[in-house]
């Protein structure tokens, strides 16, 4: 009885009677190649080609930032602004229609040669419900939720298109999508409305990544693991997080030796722009590992 009252006065100050919602798992043992922004060294980023090529590459995640337009369609694409027409547009100002008039294949040829195309300018930003549909479920989604608080409601509209798509069935032996992002809010929203998407926290660290205890027991309400950039990672950091249950995803790591590295340090998969490279080296250490 005096055990039964100490509970109900624990559950009442802790302000709720309902046990914890427990965070969607991310699977065990398995280097995952999230190919950034598509293969997106080889063609222009967030566009279908760039996500068709990593597919073919054999990456295991398509990465897609995601914004709102005025007319509040989610956009795949990196900036929260952009030059097009000789003026610097918040894609918050801008209707899907004239964000069009952007040719994000003209920028790739510019800073590209050796994968330049005359064909990527005919590539436009697209919606991500035509990603979703023309993609269905034979891949899989790891999308980050960018700017947010330019952007009321977003977490909403990103859930109903996955939904709308039937995206989030969780009897996948890998999650068919993640979501990933810098702010802690949004990632908490997606949490509160729907907790079987595994959830990645975005940091960039100046110095050596580091995370305090407070801080990880906060991450560990909603969050699967960290996404951090790969200059700040270390095996200190990596076997810290791996202690308290979280992943971690390095950004954005193209070369060869470093992704070679970091499957060694135990890091759980990286963000890279040549998705073939890392799969080349994934494939490699799965027959040694075998061996
Ligand atoms: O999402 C991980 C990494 O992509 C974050 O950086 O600027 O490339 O979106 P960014
Ligand atoms: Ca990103």
């Amino acid at each position: 009885m005096k055990k039964m009252m100490v509970l109900l006065l624990l559950l009442v100050s802790s302000g709720s009677t309902k046990p914890p919602v427990e965070r969607a798992s991310l699977p065990d043992d398995q280097f995952l190649v999230i190919a950034h922004r598509g293969a997106s060294a080889y063609a222009p980023p967030h566009t279908l080609t760039a996500y068709e090529l990593a597919i073919n590459m054999g990456s295991d995640y398509i990465e897609l930032d995601v914004h709102m337009t005025r007319d509040r369609k989610l956009v795949a694409m990196h900036d929260s602004y952009l030059t097009f027409q000789d003026t610097e547009q918040a894609i918050a100002d801008v209707t899907f229609n004239e964000l069009q008039l952007y040719m994000p294949g003209e920028e790739f040829n510019e800073r590209n040669p050796r994968y330049a195309s005359p064909i990527y300018k005919q590539l436009r930003v697209v919606e991500l419900e035509d990603i979703l549909l023309h993609f269905g479920d034979s891949v899989n989604y790891y999308i980050e939720i960018k700017s947010p608080h330019a952007y009321p409601g977003i977490e909403k509209e990103l859930l109903h298109l996955l939904r709308e798509n039937n995206l989030l069935r969780g009897d996948d032996v890998i999650p068919k999508v993640i979501i990933q992002s810098f702010n802690e809010n949004s990632l908490k929203a997606i949490f509160a409305m729907e907790p079987s998407i595994p959830l990645i926290k975005l940091y960039s660290f100046d110095k050596e990544a580091h995370l305090s205890k407070k801080k990880v027991q906060q991450l560990k309400e909603y969050a699967s693991g960290v996404g951090v950039n790969v200059d700040s990672v270390t095996k200190k950091f990596i076997k810290s997080m791996h202690k308290e249950g979280l992943d971690v995803h390095p950004f954005t790591v193209n070369e060869e030796k470093l992704i070679r590295k970091l499957m060694k340090l135990g890091a759980d998969g990286v963000f890279t722009d040549n998705p073939d490279v890392a799969v080349r080296v994934k494939s490699e250490q799965s027959s040694l590992d075998a061996d």
